[in-house]
């Protein structure tokens, strides 16, 4: 070949060609802002989060305030996670029909046109801090399933439209659908914590929602942050069980996992921006090490990995930009 026939720079020569050859584009409703709400606070008491600087705690009102204000600025869903004013050994407050999730949903469905979603775990709602419930030290398994799944239908009934148990019990798919079939709620989907991760990412989110065990870890039903294969195998079942979306967690570190369900199986997936991903970049930007340009950028890497949508505390911030 006469030299240089090939020149990859001509691809790069102005912004409009950038433009044009661009492949992967960050669009509004690929993202989906985590919303913490807290049943102790009054309308006007913000918290900010002391582990994530510039992410708050809000009341219900302020919480739905929040989430239309995004909406005006482009954005199409949220992720409602909710911080009881009492727990229990058994989440109890967690499926109350006037529980603080079940409040908020209600509101945004009335207030605004986003899609809602919501946590369904035991964690915030539990005494102990464990995502199921809690026999001689043990997390056991199918106990937990009743109340997952009762938790998943108060919040469809109060109108979510997306419930996505975030517990890693097995079976739960399974019994959430039934459970939302049967009481005549077919059309509300589900997306699932397929692929979650025993992270140390989370530290920050557990700081702001008080949700970190009391004893022992995650360990013994969140996954080892060493499998990939077990992945493909929690995605396919979780698929079978009739989720509608499934989600891989964290998502910068398991860029590979995102990319890896992608290539084999034909259903949305969806990332999670976690926490500690977003304060660590947070961190470096406010110390000047990095500029806020990296925001966009790691967005990208997640979109570019194989996620159509990503769940991410940055999504005002890339609002702004895109
Ligand atoms: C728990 C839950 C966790 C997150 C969402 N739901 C983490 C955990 O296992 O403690 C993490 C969110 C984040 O770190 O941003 N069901
Ligand atoms: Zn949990």
């Amino acid at each position: 070949m006469e030299f240089p026939r090939k020149r990859m720079r001509r691809l790069r020569r102005s912004p409009q060609i950038r433009e044009i050859i661009r492949e992967t584009r960050i669009h509004p409703s690929d993202l989906i802002y985590p919303l913490f709400v807290s049943e102790r606070l009054k309308r006007g008491e913000l918290e900010e989060i002391g582990t994530m600087p510039g992410q708050y705690r809000y009341s219900v009102d302020d919480a739905v305030a929040e989430a239309s204000r995004l909406e005006d600025m482009g954005l199409s869903s949220v992720l409602i996670f909710g911080m009881p004013a009492v727990k229990d050994e058994l989440a109890s407050s967690a499926h109350e029909p006037d529980g603080v999730v079940q409040r908020t949903v209600r509101r945004l469905k009335e207030e605004t046109d986003l899609v809602v979603m919501t946590d369904v775990c035991l964690c915030q709602y539990t005494s102990h801090g464990h995502c199921g419930v809690v026999v001689d030290g043990e997390i056991v398994n199918d106990e937990t399933l009743e109340i997952i799944s009762r938790i998943a239908l108060s919040h469809a009934e109060a109108g979510a439209d997306v419930v996505a148990p975030s517990d890693m019990m097995d079976g739960r798919v399974a019994v959430i659908r039934k459970t939302l079939d049967d009481a005549g709620f077919q059309d509300t989907l589900i997306m699932s914590y397929a692929v979650k991760y025993a992270s140390s990412f989370y530290a920050p989110f557990r700081d702001a929602v008080s949700s970190a065990p009391s004893f022992g870890d995650r360990k013994s039903y969140q996954m080892d942050p060493a499998n990939l294969e077990e992945a493909v195998v929690e995605a396919e079942l979780d698929l079978k069980e009739g989720a509608d979306i499934i989600m891989v967690k964290p998502a910068l570190p398991y860029l590979d996992v995102i990319r890896t369900l992608r290539d084999n199986f034909r259903a949305p997936i969806a990332a999670y921006n976690v926490s500690g991903e977003y304060s660590m970049l947070r961190a470096a930007i406010s110390m000047g090490y990095l500029t806020d340009e990296s925001i966009h950028e790691v967005l990208l890497s997640i979109k570019r990995a194989g996620a159509g949508l990503i769940i991410s505390h940055f999504a005002p911030d890339v609002l702004e930009v895109i």
